[in-house]
């Protein structure tokens, strides 16, 4: 009887250990994991993923918002990160446009996360944004961001350094909202489109998407690929508009490079204006090999040759 009750025992003290060590994992593992999905309780994300360490990264800044909301799906988070690292890096005051506010989180984490001394501007078309009440480095205004006269109105004098397009998510909005607002994004800055999945939408009909629709923003954003490589092209298609043509050329001078995420791309403009062909650099030293299309070097690349900046 007596050992009997001492199995029984010790049965329930190692159930009351198990409990206990099950407590207890989680916490151990909080310090390192990237819970995905951060609008929910449970991790969304599996088992087997590779847990990273958040700490001072966009997420972090993200996990932290706590008065206004912000909605964002989860490789934004990620995909900010790596934006916005060169910003941080560089640890100097910058500029940055939101249109589509919402709730207003969105400013308040930029203003979190971004350089001490930054300004963070807001445009939303819906009025009820104004009742959102900001510290004073966040302004917010009311508008279309489509309409010109808006965007004159109050930008006439600003440039930024970052641009998020999280509005309307319409195609044509989305590309006329770029052709005006480009111009207005500092050299060495971003300009972020958001849910460019809405490209492939083609039932909402008023979203004007479809698989490579002409009109769509990718369609649109692809057709850009063009104008990094404009010195290179001899002959155009007699297809393409002289507009067309005279928009890769003059951004042929401005964009630095096009990247393609999940739902999200990112024109970043040259540290400064391209205003010549790139040159052929070329180090000192013995050439065994002929290059079949080699021609005169341009530039011998030693340490007394000017060497301009047109990267972040
Ligand atoms: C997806 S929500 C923005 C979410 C917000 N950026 C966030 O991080 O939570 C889209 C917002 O865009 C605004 N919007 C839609 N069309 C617009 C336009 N043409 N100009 C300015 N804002 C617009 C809507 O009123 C809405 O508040």
């Amino acid at each position: 009887m007596f050992i009997k009750k001492r199995w029984v025992f010790l049965l329930f003290a190692l159930f009351i250990l198990f409990l206990i060590l099950l407590y207890i994992k989680p916490f151990k593992k909080s310090n390192v994991s990237f819970n995905f999905n951060p609008m929910h309780t449970e991790d969304t994300f599996s088992k087997n993923a590779e847990f990273v360490d958040t700490k001072g990264t966009f997420y972090d800044a993200y996990k932290k918002q706590s008065k206004y909301v912000s909605r964002k799906w989860e490789q934004y988070l990620h995909i900010y990160d790596k934006a916005f690292a060169p910003f941080i890096s560089y640890n100097k005051p910058v500029t940055a446009l939101e249109i589509g506010v919402e709730n207003g989180g969105f400013l308040q984490i930029m203003s979190d996360y971004l350089p001490k001394g930054s300004q963070i501007i807001g445009l939303d078309i819906d009025e009820r944004c104004a009742n959102l009440h900001f510290d004073n480095n966040i302004k917010l205004f009311i508008g279309d961001a489509t309409d010109k006269k808006i965007i004159e109105k109050y930008f006439s004098n600003m440039k930024f350094d970052i641009i998020i397009d999280d509005a309307s998510h319409i195609n044509s909005d989305v590309i006329k909202t770029f052709k005006e607002l480009f111009p207005k994004l500092n050299y060495g800055g971003v300009y972020i489109v958001e849910d460019t999945h809405t490209s492939y939408w083609d039932w909402y009909p008023e979203i004007g998407g479809g698989f490579k629709k002409e009109g769509s923003m990718i369609e649109y954003f692809k057709s850009l690929i063009d104008s990094l490589h404009f010195l290179y092209i001899k002959d155009f298609p007699s297809s393409l508009s002289a507009d067309k043509i005279n928009e890769l050329k003059n951004y042929n001078q401005e964009i630095a490079s096009i990247t393609f995420y999940d739902s999200v791309v990112i024109v970043e403009k040259y540290y400064n204006k391209k205003e010549r062909r790139f040159k052929n650099y070329y180090t000192k030293g013995e050439a065994l090999i002929e290059s079949r299309f080699r021609k005169p070097p341009d530039i011998e690349c030693t340490k007394d040759s000017k060497f301009e900046k047109y990267y972040r």
